[in-house]
């Protein structure tokens, strides 16, 4: 068990329960915060993104190319941009740290 730290589009940075094997996405919805993931996390969609802090970024792995496109068709992205319905939680991200993009 572990904790993920995620800042809402108000500044608001709430410490979500984290689950083993679950996508952030799904850790970030289930804890009721506002994520559209309208896809489901079939990589299609772009409305899970989230910036990681950079001290995170490394620790993740890279993103595959359709993450990458997918990525490449958002108007506002950084160097930290990913799709959170692509990271899958495990115990060496304890203690993550992303922000909720768009909005
Ligand atoms: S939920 Fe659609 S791309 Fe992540």
């Amino acid at each position: 068990m572990g904790y993920i730290h995620v800042t809402d589009r108000h500044g608001k940075t709430h410490n979500l329960e984290a689950v083993e094997g679950w996508r952030v996405m799904e850790i970030i919805r289930e804890h009721g915060l506002p994520i559209e993931a309208v896809c489901g996390g079939a990589c299609e969609c772009a409305t899970c993104h989230v910036y990681v802090a950079p001290e995170w970024q490394e620790k993740l792995f890279p993103a595959r190319e359709d993450e990458e496109d997918m990525l490449d068709e958002l108007p506002e992205i950084s160097q930290t941009s990913r799709l959170s319905c692509q990271i899958i939680w495990s115990q060496e991200l304890n203690g993550l740290q992303l922000t909720l993009a768009g909005g």
